[in-house]
């Protein structure tokens, strides 16, 4: 999602919207804005595209002094409707936010008021409103409603009790605060400030404060401070970038963060819930079967390892191009599950369609909203990755899996087939996962080093076992896509029936040993690769002689957050060897990021 925000008498309308538009890749399955002039409210609304709310408020005039809040939103609760577009309303106050309020059901039984959105955000303008009433002071007010709240959010609130003032609050979300002269601008990225502000602060976690005209009064937690101001001189296109060089950078590196909203309010007391499925939805089910296609086949078949490990229920993944024209065999007590980044994916939505007809319940786990896939599908969890734009897919990948590891312990719940013990330490290491997928600026450097011996050769063979199969699978497949060089994933421990007979210098191996998972089993074969003078890059914890090249991961205790942080390098070795080669990273030969054609 994205917001700004405005206090000034130039354009406010048109800054409101030319900022959105400037966010819009962020997210667009609605958008709004809302503006008070002398405690005048004019507000507007569209589902859709920004056009549409362009176009609804045409003949809104708004001219002379005012203050200005606007969103667009990528829907994590509640679907894209009019009502659930921000902002919010309360009785004579308005809200836009990002992130998530993991308290909100608490929060909303607590006040009295009518809510008109399924929303979490909406809490947050009658919370406001309740406390402004017991506290009749609206800065008072406001500190007490962002201290209720428990998650991640950066909002913005205009209220008529203080009509020319906006009140602002960071915690996990990125919001700036900028100036030019008098005027006072927010956005939630550098992108709609350029060419306005002159100066910007980059609210830091637990900042919040209130705007009037010329002025900005800070605080962080109880303490007064004064913005850091410093001048904004970057372009455009760097600013939506981020300041990394392509937007598959920018998305590896945004993993760590995505994760924690992926988790958010689904891990609870060491268990895990979903509010989009009910325990009876999954009742009487024996079976499970995923279907998708591309780099979501390979978080199919990394969830199916997990599931079947921690539930103990059978599982199978298959191609969904595949699963179509075989004539397969559908048991009703089998949950089917659809797999999809964009939602869109004709075979995947052709083979949702099938299992539908045949009478499966059906489960997708998506990244989009609103999505074809997402409107058949019996229940969605949604991954919360945000857009992604690179055409290779990271954390969109990253995102699957971790609903993938969820699902399976909830599996387990209604299966018990784990105890207590063993539960409390997978949901430990699930919480330690924004650790794993955190980027080592070090070992970055490192990998952009390496990459240099790796442009040429006849061809790259990852190897693993168990789930870190489906991870070679899903490194050979970003190199591929990126760098036009041929690779293969390959199990381990088939090397020696078949493809090892291609071994030579010229053949690089990059071997995936966790330590915590079957290492000495894929010891054995990269061993017997590097007798026969196969070029090694190992990638492990533990140190390895034998290696040509050798990537160390941090020692981590459970197997996935090794998965996790190889599946950073795989991605990082990737995006590096085609920088190096020349290719656009973001936008390769042949390829689109979502294939809605047969
Ligand atoms: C395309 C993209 C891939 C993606 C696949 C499946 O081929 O280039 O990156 O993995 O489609 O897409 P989906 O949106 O269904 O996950």
């Amino acid at each position: 999602c994205g917001i700004v925000g405005y206090i000034g008498q130039n354009n406010i309308k048109e800054f409101l919207l030319d900022g959105l538009k400037e966010l819009e890749y962020r997210g667009y399955d609605s958008a709004g804005l809302a503006i008070l002039q002398k405690s005048e409210l004019k507000i507007c609304k569209a589902v859709g595209k920004l056009e549409n709310l362009r176009r609804k408020c045409a003949d809104m005039k708004v001219e002379g002094f005012g203050v200005g809040i606007a969103h667009t939103r990528w829907a994590t609760h509640g679907k894209p409707t009019e009502l659930n577009a921000h902002p919010h309303l309360g009785e004579f106050s308005y809200v836009v936010h990002n992130g998530i309020i993991e308290n909100y059901k608490e929060l909303k039984e607590s006040i009295d008021a009518k809510f008109v959105s399924q929303t979490d955000t909406e809490v947050i303008v009658h919370l406001f409103e309740k406390n402004l009433k017991e506290l009749n002071d609206p800065l008072k007010a406001f500190k007490a409603t962002i201290d209720a709240l428990k998650g991640a959010y950066a909002i913005l609130l205009i209220t008529k009790a203080a009509p020319d003032k906006i009140f602002f609050a960071k915690e996990g979300s990125p919001l700036i605060v900028g100036k030019n002269e008098e005027e006072i601008y927010f956005a939630s990225s550098d992108a709609p400030l350029i060419g306005h502000a002159k100066e910007v602060h980059y609210l830091e976690d637990g900042e919040w404060g209130v705007a009037a005209y010329g002025k900005v009064t800070l605080f962080k937690n109880e303490e007064h401070i004064e913005p850091d101001f410093q001048p904004l001189t970057i372009n455009k296109e760097l600013a939506q970038k981020g300041g990394y060089r392509f937007f598959m950078e920018k998305e590896i590196y945004e993993q760590s963060d995505v994760i924690t909203e992926t988790m958010m309010g689904r891990v609870v007391n060491s268990h895990i819930e979903f509010e989009e499925i009910e325990s009876e939805f999954l009742q009487e089910i024996k079976a499970i079967k995923i279907c998708a296609c591309g780099t979501s086949y390979h978080a199919g078949l990394s969830g199916a390892y997990l599931i079947e490990k921690l539930a103990r229920i059978p599982v199978s993944c298959e191609i969904a191009s595949e699963f179509r024209y075989k004539d397969p065999v559908l048991h009703k007590d089998t949950l089917f599950i659809v797999i999809s980044q964009s939602g869109e994916t004709a075979d995947t939505l052709e083979a949702l369609k099938m299992a539908k007809s045949a009478g499966l319940k059906t489960l997708a786990i998506c990244n989009v909203d609103n999505s074809s896939i997402v409107r058949l599908a019996d229940r969605t969890i949604l991954t919360r990755a945000g857009i992604e734009k690179g055409v290779a897919s990271t954390k969109a990948f990253t995102t699957q899996v971790m609903v993938l590891w969820m699902l399976a312990l909830y599996f387990s719940q209604l299966t018990n087939t784990l105890d207590e013990n063993s539960r409390a330490k997978e949901i430990e290491a699930l919480l330690h996962t924004p650790h794993a997928l955190k980027v080592d600026e070090n070992l970055h450097e490192r990998i952009r080093r390496l990459s240099k011996r790796y442009l040429h050769g006849h061809g790259f063979f990852f190897i693993g076992r168990d789930i870190f199969f489906p991870l070679a699978l899903e490194g050979a497949l970003k190199l591929k896509e990126i760098s036009y060089l041929h690779a293969e994933g390959y199990p381990a421990g088939e090397m020696k029936h078949g493809p090892i007979a291609l071994a030579d210098p010229e053949l690089f191996t990059i071997a995936l040993m966790p330590k915590n998972l079957l290492y000495d089993k894929i010891k054995s074969n990269v061993e017997e690769l590097s007798a026969r003078d196969s070029t090694i890059c190992a990638i492990s914890s533990q140190e390895f002689e034998l290696a040509d090249d050798f990537v160390r991961i941090h020692t981590w205790d459970h197997y996935m957050l090794e998965y996790y942080e190889m599946a950073v390098v795989l991605q990082l070795l990737a995006m590096e060897i085609a920088i190096r080669l020349g290719n656009d990273v973001d936008m390769p030969r042949n390829l689109a990021k979502s294939v809605t054609v047969e």
